[in-house]
């Protein structure tokens, strides 16, 4: 209730009445008293509101582990993690790390929730030993010269973003009314300028576009030399635009399950959406980085090896089984998942996209 208040308030202090889906979605998510992130209920798992792929278990991590170190053959072993949730995937990686005796210098996590921040030193502090957590540090802005990796799982797709609705080319913006005691879709006339031209169909689309994303890019663009492994929900702008997805892709979860609208019981649901890989795209390009590959995430953890796993009991067999099923089918995270390798000053291959890489389609 005190976050519908504060939002209402905010739309009061606008001359239209308006706010936009990216300044709802924002309070929504981040507010620093209320926000869905900010507050202190469980949102991963199968306690909390939804499933990213290290919380089902290490099979995602542990692949994920072959890809980094193929990008130390030719970055510094210095890991960033960009939105690290509870924690799991940071504790997974060092652990394995460090079993297979591969050393790093530091692993830094960026995280926009102070909430969650505090989590995750508590659940680093109690899983690592001390030489382990002592790798860990929590950062605001990328060190200067950074050199290494830069991991994001389910990140951009918790990046606040505007919605807007075209037909016939003529875009207007959908924003978020109180009408009535309750939220509402407006629309006004769109003023942002796009990055680049969308490929818009003829038809009536609601699409997102998130003018967030550029900064992530650009502080990625600054760093001395580094691979930025992007593994998101979302597609390139042509499948995105898809007249089978005219009514936008912006959702949310609560207790696992979809629910009916975003504008309602603010501050308790998980807000997300779909990412469209071919701004991503656009903006590595116009800030001189690489694309070093683009894929599912199926084809991605295969490229990378599945084979190598080792069953133990019959109960880790099933467990597995059941891990491999979620990750990599195509109506689960397999298909709807992809994952994007920039490269800033380099060109490496990569072997999470030696086969089914597919950058042309951005
Ligand atoms: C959907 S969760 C994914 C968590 C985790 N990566 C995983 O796979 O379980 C999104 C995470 O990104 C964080 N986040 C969102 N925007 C951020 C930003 N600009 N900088 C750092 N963290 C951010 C959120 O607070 C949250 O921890």
């Amino acid at each position: 209730m005190l976050l519908q208040e504060k939002i209402k308030n905010k739309i009061s202090s606008t001359n239209d009445q308006l706010i936009s889906f990216s300044e709802f979605m924002q309070m929504c998510l981040y507010d620093l008293d209320y926000g869905y992130y900010s507050s202190k209920k469980n949102q991963f798992g199968s306690k909390g509101d939804f499933y990213t792929a290290p919380l089902l278990g290490n099979l995602f991590s542990n692949l994920l582990v072959k890809q980094i170190l193929d990008c130390f053959l030719e970055v510094d072993r210095n890991i960033i993690e960009i939105g690290s949730g509870n924690g799991q995937l940071a504790k997974d990686l060092i652990i394995e790390l460090i079993k297979q005796n591969q050393d790093i210098k530091s692993y830094y996590i960026q995280e926009k929730s102070s909430t969650l921040r505090e989590q995750q030193k508590i659940f680093l502090k109690n899983s690592l030993s001390k030489n382990q957590f002592d790798k860990v540090q929590w950062i605001d802005d990328f060190p200067n010269n950074f050199n290494g990796v830069i991991i994001a799982n389910e990140l951009f797709d918790a990046i606040p973003t505007n919605v807007y609705e075209a037909s016939n080319y003529n875009i207007y913006e959908r924003c978020v009314a109180f009408e009535k005691d309750k939220f509402l879709w407006r629309t006004r006339p769109c003023l942002l300028k796009f990055d680049y031209q969308l490929s818009l169909p003829p038809s009536k689309i609601i699409f997102e576009y998130s003018s967030l994303y550029r900064e992530i890019i650009e502080s990625f663009s600054k760093t001395q030399k580094s691979v930025f492994l992007i593994i998101d929900y979302g597609m390139e702008e042509r499948q995105l635009f898809h007249p089978q997805r005219f009514d936008g892709t912006f959702r949310g979860f609560v207790n696992n399950r979809l629910t009916s609208d975003v504008l309602l019981n603010v501050g308790n649901q998980d807000i997300t959406y779909h990412v469209n890989f071919t701004h991503l795209a656009f903006l590595t390009k116009q800030y001189d980085m690489n694309i070093l590959g683009y894929t599912s995430q199926s084809h991605f953890l295969n490229n990378l090896g599945l084979d190598f796993i080792n069953h133990q009991s019959s109960q880790d067999h099933y467990q597995q089984l059941s891990e491999i099923n979620l990750l990599t089918s195509p109506s689960e995270m397999g298909e709807l998942i992809k994952v994007m390798a920039i490269g800033n000053n380099n060109k490496m291959e990569l072997s999470g996209f030696r086969n089914f890489d597919r950058t042309h389609l951005l």
